[in-house]
């Protein structure tokens, strides 16, 4: 996919995506924080920051901002893993391939920067797109589990 990419986060991004993220069908199919517009902005200048434990970038296709995808829990000591998100929360680009090629060159990316052996991932269940976009880019499901009423799964991916 040429005209994709995976480009620096700006704060301005980060207030069109909390702004976009409000939106109810997206908000049920991921568990977001609930944060306020400040909490973003803080935990976007916390990400700046050298040893920071996450790191994100924004999807850029066709030059237009259509979502975020980022890791999260960066541990290269102990656990030697990182927690990867995905949303694309331009609705008309579901379903076009978008979600499937941005992850694995993100898992690439992270790969490449950090001394980590696995990528990790949480998903609801019935999220059936996010699930084929996991198992498409080669994670593998460790378990099923009960939150709050809301079947979710466990999934993760080991650095060849
Ligand atoms: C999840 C998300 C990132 C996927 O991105 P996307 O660009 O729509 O995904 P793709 O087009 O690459 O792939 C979608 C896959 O889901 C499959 N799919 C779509 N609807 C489906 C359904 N109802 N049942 C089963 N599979 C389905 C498609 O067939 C495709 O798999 P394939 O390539 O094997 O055919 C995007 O939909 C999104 O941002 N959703 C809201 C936020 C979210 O759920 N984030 C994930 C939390 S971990």
């Amino acid at each position: 996919m040429e005209n994709l990419l995976l480009k620096p986060r700006t704060l301005e991004h980060v207030k069109v995506f909390w702004e976009k993220s409000q939106d109810q069908e997206i908000d049920k199919m991921f568990p977001f924080n609930r944060n306020t517009l400040d909490d973003a902005i803080k935990l976007y200048e916390e990400s700046l920051k050298p040893n920071s434990r996450s790191f994100g970038k924004v999807i850029s296709i066709d030059g237009k901002y259509i979502g975020d995808i980022w890791c999260y829990g960066i541990d290269e000591v102990d656990a030697k893993q990182a927690f990867i998100s995905i949303v694309i929360f331009d609705k008309t680009y579901w379903g076009k391939g978008i979600g499937k090629h941005t992850i694995e060159q993100f898992c690439q990316l992270v790969f490449g920067i950090y001394d980590i052996n696995k990528l990790c991932a949480f998903t609801y269940k019935d999220n059936k797109r996010s699930i084929a976009v996991l198992e498409n880019a080669g994670f593998k499901k460790i378990e099923e589990f009960e939150e709050d009423d809301v079947l979710s799964c466990y999934y993760e991916l080991l650095r060849l």
